[in-house]
């Protein structure tokens, strides 16, 4: 049976940088609903063009059109055996909607890791933060920083800084998230999926205690 493991944390916290890993390790799909937005924004297309206006303000692009994209991405053959998502579900609804899609593909989520990390420290982490063009790999002058400045480790391409990282979006993203988002930590706790991680450790300790809390 596939496995599906969903990401769950504030902005910044280390999610992006996790689902690579994992996706690595488990041989899983990574599935990021931000770099998707991002690629539709960079090749300029509709939903591209909607999914800006929101972004820019730190705001959540609306669940039907999220669902959709997701939807789609799930159908791709690279998830038969199950993907990490970052980024989706971050309202009920999408919870909700992303049960009926797995159903589909004979899947539920296995588990939800929550990484969790005070709000200075996200900010400081955002604020240092250089992502890559072609992949979305994150990297941080302070904390993870590439072995050349400006080029991305994995795939040699260039890093630059997101749009939505200046401060005050990102104390509206993390506004947003504990209004809009963190409903979804007891509607996994209830569902016994949860296991709580502790963000402020090293990017190689979360990954340790991610893999040890997976039953998976
Ligand atoms: P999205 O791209 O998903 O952004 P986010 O959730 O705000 O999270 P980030 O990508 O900012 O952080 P991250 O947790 O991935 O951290 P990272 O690994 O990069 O969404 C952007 C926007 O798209 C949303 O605001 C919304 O508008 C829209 N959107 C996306 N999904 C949506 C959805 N489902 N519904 C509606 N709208 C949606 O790490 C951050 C930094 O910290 C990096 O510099 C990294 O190197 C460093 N770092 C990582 N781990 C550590 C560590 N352990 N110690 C020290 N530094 C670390
Ligand atoms: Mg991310």
């Amino acid at each position: 049976m596939a496995t599906f493991i969903v990401l769950l944390g504030p902005p910044g916290v280390g999610k992006g940088t996790q689902a690579k890993i994992l996706s690595d390790r488990k041989g899983l799909a990574h599935i990021s609903s931000g770099d998707l937005f991002r690629e539709n924004i960079k090749n300029q297309t509709e939903l591209g063009r909607l999914a800006q206006t929101f972004m820019s303000k730190g705001e959540l692009v609306p669940d039907d059109v999220t669902i959709a994209m997701i939807k789609d991405r799930l159908s791709h053959p690279d998830c038969r055996n199950g993907a990490i998502l970052d980024g989706f579900p971050r309202t009920p609804a999408q919870a909700d909607a992303l049960e009926d899609m797995l159903k589909e593909f004979s899947g539920r989520v296995d588990a939800v890791p929550q990484i969790t990390a005070p709000m200075d420290a996200l900010i400081e982490r955002m604020s240092g933060r250089w992502t890559c063009r072609a992949n979305g790999h994150s990297f941080n002058t302070k904390f993870n920083p590439p072995k050349l400045e400006g080029v991305c480790d994995y795939d040699g391409s260039e890093l630059f800084q997101r749009d939505d990282d200046k401060v005050e979006t990102v104390k509206r993203r993390i506004q947003v998230y504990f209004d809009q988002t963190s409903p979804l930590i007891s509607y996994y706790r209830e569902h016994d999926k949860l296991v709580e991680i502790d963000g402020l450790q090293s990017i190689e300790q979360v990954t340790k205690a991610i893999l040890s809390a997976l039953n998976v």
